[in-house]
């Protein structure tokens, strides 16, 4: 059975982009499902004498090699200030130094949601430029807005958001 990871970019308890990642897995079937808490990965924020000196921590190894045993990904991307959370970041940082080919040539639906009417596209675009270049194969994408609004009681209430996000998740099944 293939095996996908599901995480949020951001270390909110709370985190509206995990809560979508995690909706958004809902619809797979005959897929085994790994909902990641990243908060489980603490790292120092990356510093480079901080690597010369005492090496890239075992937690990072230990993330690049769990994120090598996944046939996908999804990933909701949080936005602060226009970029990626720093904690996320902070994670990608660490990760890149470990193995740059972070998300293995696998396949990645990439998500992202915010309260805000753009659902976070700032940092959406980043993570469609850059991803790539780290190993990731994006099979889709969608920015979810206004969150609060749109996402009531575990599920979407909008009907042509809904059609528009099963519609990347049926790419995102076929390419797995
Ligand atoms: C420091 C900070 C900066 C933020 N900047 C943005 C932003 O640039 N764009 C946006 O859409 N939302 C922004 N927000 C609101 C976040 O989208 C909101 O907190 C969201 O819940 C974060 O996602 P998460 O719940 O998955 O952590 C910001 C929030 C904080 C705390």
């Amino acid at each position: 059975m293939k095996k996908i990871a599901v995480l949020g970019g951001s270390n909110s308890k709370s985190s509206i982009n995990k809560k979508l990642a995690v909706y958004a897995s809902s619809f797979l079937e005959g897929i085994e499902i790994d909902i990641l808490d990243l908060n489980d990965y603490s790292l120092p924020i990356y510093h480079f004498d901080h690597e010369e000196e005492n090496g890239i921590p075992q937690i990072a190894k230990d993330l690049s090699a769990k994120l090598k045993t996944y046939d996908g990904f999804i990933v909701s991307l949080a936005e602060h200030n226009g970029t990626y959370t720093v904690f996320f970041k902070n994670i990608i940082d660490w990760l890149s130094r470990t193995d740059y080919n972070i998300w293995n040539k696998k396949p990645m639906l990439l998500l992202s949601t915010s309260p805000g009417e753009r659902g976070a596209a700032n940092v959406m675009k980043l993570g469609q430029t850059f991803f790539p270049r780290v190993g990731a194969e994006i099979s889709g994408s969608f920015s979810f807005p206004s969150f609060h609004d749109h996402f009531k009681d575990g599920k979407i209430i909008h009907e042509d958001l809904l059609k528009a996000l099963e519609k990347e998740i049926r790419n995102f099944e076929n390419s797995l």
